[in-house]
């Protein structure tokens, strides 16, 4: 087992070694958005709040990690797909006039594990409808084929109901952040939401460069921010020597580092060019890091110490839950109702099983 782990590095190592200048550039002739650093430093924190475990918590937005640039945000619905550990919600941002979708990345007890199994990740699948786009299995399963795709765009359907004139803003960190690229893809094709937003932080790639060229095309409006030396963007490896065979990133990265010394540290936020693999952005670097990973703009990302995929709820919202025969729970509720009701219950002291 050593050795062959041994072996797979080695080889890597000669790819890397053989890497030579052929870039393949994604085409691109529409506009390129806009990086709103102020619009980061939200959606950065539902990205952390949607790690959150405790699903009463959560759906009442009073989760510790529910609080600062993110108040008032009022959730919709909770998929919580037990199976597959997967979480994300939908809901209401009226303070943005947006609707916005999170994603949760892994919950694997040791995200070690779960970087190094990314170094193997084949383009295995044909994305439907697009020639040449490939991707990986997993990532696009995790979105496509569990309980998360139906809730999401059932709740994205209600909320329109009511703010049909709202963004739909799509976040997420780590798996997350591919899961949300997945789902702000979808809904641009299903045409669920015209000008759908994506930021996603410290992603890694999902698909090669045909993939990332129709991307671009239909989902302009993505920002993806990486974070110094974090490990998990350079994964996939991206091999410039393969351009057709390799995995790519879509534009556009925005990449924070930081300078100076001592006391006279501050961070740049970079904004890459539109190849999405810009060579002066966090591809300048080495990615070796899984601190640099958990922690975009001081805010923590990535669950509570041991992650682990069970329910926790509170009597108080059972009401609102539907479950399947696979155990996954959905929290939903109407836009148009109040909370004020539910907050009042007396069953709403938190349970902690
Ligand atoms: C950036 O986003 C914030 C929050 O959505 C918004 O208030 C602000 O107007 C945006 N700035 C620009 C220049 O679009
Ligand atoms: C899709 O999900 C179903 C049920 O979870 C599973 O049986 C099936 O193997 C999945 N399909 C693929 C291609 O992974
Ligand atoms: C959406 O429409 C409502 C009422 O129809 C209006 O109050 C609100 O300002 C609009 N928001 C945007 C972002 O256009």
């Amino acid at each position: 087992m050593e050795r062959r782990r041994w072996l797979k590095v080695a080889i890597l190592i000669c790819l890397f070694a053989l890497s030579g200048s052929r870039e393949l550039k994604v085409r691109h002739k529409y506009h390129l958005p806009a990086y709103n650093h102020t619009l980061a430093t939200i959606l950065v924190e539902y990205a952390s709040a949607v790690y959150m475990s405790d699903s009463t918590e959560l759906f009442t937005w009073t989760c510790s990690r529910c609080d600062d640039l993110t108040k008032g945000f009022e959730i919709i619905e909770l998929i919580v797909d037990v199976q597959n550990c997967l979480q994300a919600f939908v809901g209401v941002a009226k303070d943005l006039n947006a609707i916005v979708i999170a994603f949760r990345g892994t919950q694997e007890r040791s995200i070690q594990n779960w970087v190094e199994d990314m170094y193997w990740k084949q383009l295995d699948l044909n994305y439907p409808g697009m020639p040449d786009a490939m991707v990986h299995h997993g990532f696009y399963y995790a979105y496509h084929n569990t309980t998360v795709r139906p809730g999401v765009i059932n709740a994205v359907k209600r909320a329109k109901k009511l703010y049909g004139n709202f963004t739909v803003m799509v976040t997420g960190h780590s798996m997350g952040g591919a899961m949300a690229s997945f789902c702000g893809l979808d809904l641009a094709l299903i045409n669920e939401a015209r000008d759908v937003q994506v930021m996603t932080f410290g992603q890694p790639r999902i698909g090669n460069a045909a993939f990332a060229s129709y991307y671009s095309q239909l989902v302009p409006n993505t920002i993806r921010v990486t974070n110094e030396h974090d490990i998990v963007p350079h994964l996939p490896p991206y091999y410039y020597y393969f351009p057709q065979k390799t995995y790519h990133h879509f534009p556009r990265e925005v990449w924070l580092y930081n300078i100076g010394l001592g006391s006279l540290v501050y961070t740049v936020e970079k904004v890459c060019d539109s190849s999405g693999e810009d060579p002066s952005c966090s591809r300048s670097v080495t990615g070796n890091s899984i601190i640099d990973h958990l922690v975009y703009y001081g805010v923590k990302l990535g669950g509570e110490p041991v992650g682990t995929c069970r329910i926790v709820m509170d009597p108080g919202v059972a009401g609102y839950a539907t479950e399947d025969l696979g155990g996954n729970i959905i929290l939903s509720r109407d836009p148009s109702t109040s909370f004020l009701k539910l907050n009042t219950e007396p069953g709403l002291q938190h349970a902690n099983n």
